[in-house]
């Protein structure tokens, strides 16, 4: 009897061990995805959201203009959310927590209205440059609550499923070539491991997604016609995970325009809002480029509108006016392919 007992006891523990084990394995397996965030929507089988990038600049270069149209289309469309693509505060990012540039270039300027809803935010190469850490600390979300800044992260908005990616880091030249710039490199060293990981994650929500439309953000360009153009790092290693995972867009800042190119492999369209402040580059390379559809060499942002069957892009410029609309159906989409 008391042998059988010990019997139980041992298999017990035995059983107990392997739980928790099994727990924690299956922690580790999901703190290595991108952190979630549920973003509902308003019910009404719609999703509406502007995007903006590379504007801190204390309303200089027409931020405040931008800033004031997209407060109104912002009402018109009664936006879930705004989406930031990046270098987010000028010229070195913020300097610790307390700059008080956090609140000059984006708590004062961003006040209409419709602009009080989540902002999700990622880091440009000019955040880097500063305390990157700090736009990512929950101290800025008690200054102003609007502000969601991570490196890499998804947002489960019900119609579609947001992947936001920290694309600074792929970038060599920044490491190789930093010229008299300091980047803020703490948390994502050794870099070729971070990378990796990113793209591995990456891949992983993808692959789980069951949302309808995907979207990709990142800060640098995959396809761009502008200054900086393609980012052949992102090129090489994240556009094929995206081609292979039924990505819908992929929408970035980093050049100072606004763009939207098609991929001559899938159904993606690269998009890009960079043009929250300082543009007008004067510098734009369409050679041998069938797959530019549009072209913006000033300031504006981009609003998204979806339902389960449509989505369709608007780009404006200072002045609120359209400047570019594309439309797509998702059921053409698929008879297309
Ligand atoms: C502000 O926008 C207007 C209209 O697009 C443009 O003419 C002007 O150059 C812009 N100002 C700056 C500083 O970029």
């Amino acid at each position: 009897m008391a042998s059988f007992e010990n019997k139980t006891m041992v298999l017990c523990r035995l059983c107990m061990i392997i739980f928790i084990m099994s727990l924690f394995g299956h922690k580790i397996m999901i703190s290595a995805e991108f952190p979630r965030f549920e973003h509902p929507t308003k019910g009404d089988g719609t999703l509406r959201f502007l995007v903006v990038g590379d504007w801190g600049r204390k309303g200089h270069y027409n931020q405040s203009l931008v800033s004031f149209q997209m407060g109104r289309i912002g009402e018109e469309l009664d936006i879930d959310f705004v989406v930031s693509t990046g270098d987010n505060f000028y010229d070195n990012g913020l300097e610790g927590v307390d700059d008080p540039n956090f609140l000059q270039s984006f708590t004062n300027i961003y006040t209409s209205n419709s602009l009080q809803k989540q902002w999700f935010s990622v880091l440009g190469n000019h955040d880097y440059r500063g305390d990157a850490e700090a736009q990512l600390s929950h101290v800025l979300r008690r200054i102003d609550s609007r502000w969601l800044c991570l490196r890499s992260f998804v947002v489960n908005a019900e119609i579609a499923e947001l992947f936001f990616v920290d694309t600074t880091p792929f970038v060599t030249d920044y490491f190789t070539n930093p010229e008299d710039h300091k980047y803020d490199w703490r948390g994502v060293t050794p870099v070729k491991t971070y990378t990796a990981n990113v793209l591995k994650d990456l891949e992983l929500s993808l692959k789980e997604s069951r949302a309808r439309w995907k979207i990709v953000v990142g800060h640098h360009a995959i396809r761009s016609v502008g200054h900086h153009g393609d980012t052949q790092e992102l090129v090489h290693r994240l556009l094929p995970i995206l081609q292979a995972n039924n990505v819908d867009l992929y929408v970035n800042g980093h050049d100072h325009c606004l763009e939207r190119i098609s991929d001559d492999k899938s159904p993606i369209q690269f998009l890009t809002s960079g043009a929250g402040s300082k543009a007008w580059r004067g510098d734009v390379d369409t050679s041998n480029r069938e797959e530019v559809k549009f072209f913006y060499d000033g300031q504006g942002f981009m609003s998204v509108q979806m339902t389960q069957s449509d989505v369709e892009i608007v780009f404006y410029d200072v002045f609120g006016r359209v400047l570019h609309k594309w439309a797509m159906s998702k059921n053409q989409l698929h008879s297309d392919m």
